[in-house]
């Protein structure tokens, strides 16, 4: 592709992706395809020849846009928000386009700046003290994974320059809530700790973490021998948004030493609203932190800000210093590859940057506030409703709900709720997402895609009613 090519391709890329957001909203939301339908429409092999790009081109609509669940779409409920904000995706589209690597300062100096300067952004933006630093990795799973390994080297004083964890004379345990992200148990169980040494921690009526059965964990563990090395709180857990007692959990953390990585994956957007900053009291008392930027913020995936409070552990657990990484002003700069598992760094900043001067943070806030308020309105509606249930607190802007007609229970009131719900998924009108609550089926409806108004959380909760009756026409995705 000559340049010529690359501008005029570009422009009809450009103009190409603007027309998809408009037509999203008279697709389905979720995908229709058949498994392996997409593979098979493909050829086996690769082209031998040169195709003409137009061709390319074409395919997306003929092949991927049929093939896809639609996230920006304002009638997503389902997971999460993984917003995309437009100014976010032209900043992804120009660090592509620039193709620079930062594998030191000195490969890239304004990629590594510009992450300084935006993490710093951030940190003012959700109220954090200026004891943290930040710094930019894929997604909230390695954040998890690097402050597991953090808490690992830190409780053993560095036991990877020895013989690691195999040569620790006593187990080391990680305290996480039953209601934690399945990504924490992974970072638990990637990082060494072994299933043996993870505790779940109950939880309380509101599906947060108990400090005291915490505590009473930790010192049956240290009487047993065992040493107690970091609890992972939830500031926003993925089933129901609950909120971990921070301050709580940080004095347990602090009186035994025990790291604490609080996990903000979702909620942590919300900390840009000064009245949602009490969900993480006690919040400068952990190690470490994690924000998920791709999220309900709206800087398209991936984009996970992780904090800490002592980087000079972080670089000593993560550093590595090959002879041909080693620059003249390595004594005065930040080598952002010593911050995290990947050497090589995406240009990932740039997203951050345009998006936060493109909307200002009064931009954000309006529309996270819109979004509570919309889920505000919608667990009010649904607990108004004879048969209908909301099944926890709403602080954030997940709404858990279950219909309970007379005479359903158990094992067919799971069968109904699956039913109805899968019946609303298919019917292309709404996506929501299906989950298990205390055993028993119950929907998630997550609110705050970017073009999510209140008249479409109506309409989801007209759908919703409608498949729960039995009378929802499948056949019409822009009607309940
Ligand atoms: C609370 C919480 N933690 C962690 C994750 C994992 O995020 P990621 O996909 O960035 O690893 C999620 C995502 O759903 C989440 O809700």
């Amino acid at each position: 592709m000559n340049p010529d090519e690359f501008r005029r391709y570009g422009h009809v890329l450009i103009d190409w992706l603007a027309d998809h957001q408009t037509d999203m909203n008279m697709r389905p939301v979720m995908a229709r395809t058949r498994p392996g339908e997409i593979r098979d429409a493909l050829p086996a092999s690769p082209p031998d020849q040169p195709e003409a790009f137009a061709e390319v081109i074409a395919d997306l609509d003929r092949l991927v846009v049929p093939g896809l669940s639609h996230w920006q779409h304002p009638r997503f409920f389902g997971y999460f928000p993984a917003n995309a904000l437009r100014a976010g995706m032209l900043g992804d589209l120009v660090s592509t386009g620039l193709g620079v690597l930062g594998l030191s300062w000195q490969s890239s100096p304004a990629l590594t700046e510009i992450e300084e300067v935006v993490t710093d952004w951030v940190r003012q933006m959700t109220g954090l003290s200026s004891a943290w630093s930040g710094v930019i990795q894929d997604t909230a799973s390695t954040s998890t994974l690097v402050a597991l390994i953090c808490a690992r080297e830190r409780a053993t004083g560095y036991a990877l320059s020895r013989g690691g964890l195999q040569a620790e004379p006593r187990p080391l345990a990680v305290y996480v809530c039953a209601h934690s992200h399945s990504s924490v148990d992974k970072a638990a169980l990637l990082a060494g700790f072994g299933r043996d040494n993870l505790r779940l921690v109950p939880f309380d009526a509101a599906y947060a973490m108990c400090p005291e059965a915490l505590a009473a964990m930790i010192e049956t563990d240290l009487a047993a021998g065992i040493v107690p090395c970091a609890i992972v709180a939830t500031t926003g857990t993925t089933a129901t948004t609950a909120l971990d007692p921070v301050a709580a959990i940080a004095e347990i953390a602090g009186r035994h030493g025990i790291w604490l990585h609080l996990d903000a994956a979702m909620a942590g957007s919300a900390m840009i609203l000064p009245e949602c900053r009490w969900m993480w009291h006690g919040v400068e008392a952990a190690d470490s932190l994690v924000i998920n930027a791709h999220k309900w913020l709206g800087a398209p995936f991936d984009c996970s800000l992780y904090y800490v409070r002592d980087p000079g552990h972080l670089m000593r657990v993560m550093s590595t210093n090959p002879s041909f990484l080693q620059s003249p002003v390595d004594g005065q700069v930040k080598n952002l590859r010593d911050w995290g598992i990947p050497l090589g760094r995406r240009f990932r900043a740039l997203k951050l940057w345009f998006l936060i001067r493109e909307q200002g943070v009064a931009g954000l806030q309006a529309r996270l506030r819109r979004d509570l308020a919309n889920a505000r309105m919608l667990a009010g509606q649904v607990a108004s409703e004879p048969g209908w249930r909301v099944l926890a607190p709403v602080p954030l802007q997940t709404v858990c709900i279950r219909h309970e007609p007379p005479g359903i229970e158990g094992e067919a009131l799971d069968r109904h709720t699956r039913a109805w719900a899968e019946a609303v998924n298919r019917s292309g009108a709404a996506y929501l997402t299906p989950a298990m609550l205390d055993g028993r089926w119950m929907v998630r409806v997550s609110i705050g895609a970017l073009p999510t108004e209140a008249a479409d959380v109506a309409f989801v909760w007209e759908a919703m009613r409608a498949a729960a009756d039995g009378l929802l026409d499948e056949s019409r995705p822009d009607r309940a």
